[in-house]
């Protein structure tokens, strides 16, 4: 149990430790070709950049999905019927999750997880204020692992995971097929996804929404080397690596990288980690999809896809998935 203020928060901590960090990231660094897990982007710094991302002009996501939330959220609360328990993946502060919330008007429990605790806690504070019925049960872990979910249910309540933003972009084709299949476990028979799905588009609009012109996401990207300089004792030379980010048609994806501008070789403790000028650190991929590509990995994990809604322009997609099972 966490005291919070004056407020008590029972908090589930399944946080990994910092030995398990390092070793993702060393064992990272020591493939050929080198990567990070973006996971590691959002210490406070890269949570604070983060924001500054969804503000941007040329990051459309957030206000793309939001538009697409806010004309068809009586569709979506229907759909997913009455005393919700609402899971949600990677809340953050719950900013978005606020929308839903304001009108699941009988929901039974809301259980944000996020690694980041103070994220975390912060945004317990913040919705306990506003939403003083609301039964909160907060859980910091990193969901990519597997954890217990504190257990909150009643015969008429149905479990809904919230997963918004295309995070789902984020893992390789085989983690996000398997990592739905964890869903489809998590939500039981029955129970549904409320998914964020980024859609192809014209590289170009791709190209600048991962270059904007005030360099946040160089930012965002740069950072990840910082963190690991601040908590593993590491003595990157930030300035010696380039953001780098560009959209791979073959795969359908965003990669992003850090790209060392000389010969140099990085430190922590006894270990040193050469780089050829040149050379790549990848810290992510953002997949994107089409709808058909996007109900084959869904089926393929053992959902329905009830609805997909999209924008306009179908750049983006909010999709409800059922798991009939
Ligand atoms: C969280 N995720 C879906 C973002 C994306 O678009 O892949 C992370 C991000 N990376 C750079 N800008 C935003």
């Amino acid at each position: 149990m966490k005291v919070e203020g004056n407020r008590q928060i029972n908090l589930h901590d399944c946080k990994p430790g910092l030995e398990h960090f390092r070793a993702e990231v060393i064992r990272g660094l020591q493939r050929t070709p080198k990567e990070l897990p973006c996971k590691y982007f959002y210490d406070e710094q890269g949570s604070y950049l983060f924001e500054r991302i969804c503000g941007l002009d040329e990051y459309y996501i957030p206000r793309t999905e939001m538009a697409i939330m806010e004309a068809c959220i009586d569709d979506m609360v229907e759909s997913m019927g009455p005393n919700v328990i609402l899971i949600e993946y990677g809340s953050g502060n719950s900013a978005k999750t606020r929308f839903l919330l304001d009108h699941l008007h009988d929901i039974a429990a809301y259980v944000p997880i996020d690694i980041s605790r103070e994220q975390l806690l912060s945004a317990v504070d913040e919705l306990a204020a506003d939403y003083p019925g609301l039964e909160v049960f907060p859980v910091c872990a990193d969901y990519t692992n597997s954890f217990e979910l504190p257990v909150v249910e009643s015969p008429e309540t149905r479990r809904v995971v919230y997963f918004p933003g295309s995070t789902i972009s984020n893992f390789n084709p085989a983690e996000a097929r398997k990592f739905l299949e964890h869903i489809t476990g998590v939500c039981g028979p029955g129970g549904g996804l409320l998914i964020g799905v980024d859609l192809k588009k014209d590289p170009a609009v791709l190209h600048s929404a991962y270059n904007d012109c005030q360099g946040v996401t160089a930012a965002f990207n740069l950072n990840l080397l910082e963190r690991l300089n601040r908590e593993l004792d590491f003595d990157f030379q930030t300035d010696s690596f380039e953001h780098y980010a560009f959209y791979n048609p073959g795969e359908g994806r965003i990669e992003m990288h850090l790209i060392s501008l000389r010969d140099q070789v990085v430190r922590t403790d006894d270990l040193a980690i050469p780089f050829a000028r040149g050379e790549s650190i990848r810290t992510e991929n953002s997949y994107k999809f089409t709808l058909e590509e996007f109900q084959e990995v869904s089926t393929a994990a053992g959902f329905e896809v009830r609805h997909a809604w999209t924008d306009e322009k179908q750049w983006f997609s909010v999709q409800y998935l059922v798991n009939t099972g």
